[in-house]
């Protein structure tokens, strides 16, 4: 590369670097934190996701399947990966609405798992031949509704939310590592370390002093997820 090309790409780093850091460091307003929020959302509706970790598929076999059950495999991969752009648009709500700025910055280590775990699931959807649900955008809009609304309520109930929200999901993906072929190890290892970091997340939340939700709420909230399920399965 010729030297100018170089120093101009070498700026450019040097420049987001700074910005990065400056954005760290200071007390964002809240129309700084909403398009800090705008801008997360697009990218997680319409980019790829781009994970830190390494996937835990890495370096494992591929199992010899069939195409239905490829094809099965990749749907439930398709629930979970919805379920992450849910979990994005949750974490998001909490950012906006939570008032004390230690769980902002501790609940921001959480969410950059679940990018990992969206980008885990994007690339064994894709290896599986399958494709990411169609509905997205509106589980989305409407976590991210919920998760205000409850950010509204106070940081206990926002974290109550989040709190019921990951322990469902780890219900939920151990009910996935039932039906995954034991052959299957690249989706059952994304899986044992979702469920796992999934654990995490809730221990924080009540870390972090969330409420406990009355059973009601609980019992509204597992409907909603299983119209997720069934719906995203197909669609
Ligand atoms: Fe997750
Ligand atoms: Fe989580």
């Amino acid at each position: 590369m010729r030297l100018d090309k170089r120093l101009a790409v070498l700026g450019t780093v040097l420049k987001a670097g700074f910005a990065e850091r400056v954005w760290e460091g200071r007390q964002h307003s809240s129309l700084d934190r909403f398009l800090g929020e705008f801008d997360r959302a697009l990218r997680t509706l319409a980019a790829p996701a781009q994970g830190i970790r390494k996937n835990p598929a890495q370096g494992l076999p591929e199992a010899d399947m069939d195409a239905g059950t490829r094809q099965h495999i990749a749907r439930l991969m398709r629930i979970n990966h919805t379920g992450e752009i849910c979990a994005q648009a949750l974490y998001q709500g909490q950012f906006l609405t939570a008032r004390i700025e230690d769980n902002r910055v501790a609940l921001r280590g959480a969410s950059s798992e679940e990018v990992d775990h969206l980008a885990w699931c994007e690339s064994r959807i894709a290896e599986l031949g399958g494709r990411t649900s169609f509905l997205n955008p509106l589980w989305y809009v409407g976590s991210l509704s919920l998760g205000v609304i409850a950010g509204l309520a106070g940081d206990r109930w926002n974290l109550a939310f989040l709190k019921e929200t990951e322990r469902q999901v780890e219900g939920h993906l151990a009910s996935h590592l039932a039906m995954i072929p034991e052959t299957d190890q690249r989706t059952r290892a994304i899986v044992e370390q979702m469920k796992t970091d999934e654990a995490g997340h809730a221990e924080l939340a009540q870390k972090l002093g969330a409420a406990e939700f009355p059973f009601p709420i609980k019992w509204v909230m597992r409907v909603s997820s299983t119209l997720m399920t069934r719906s995203v399965y197909w669609v």
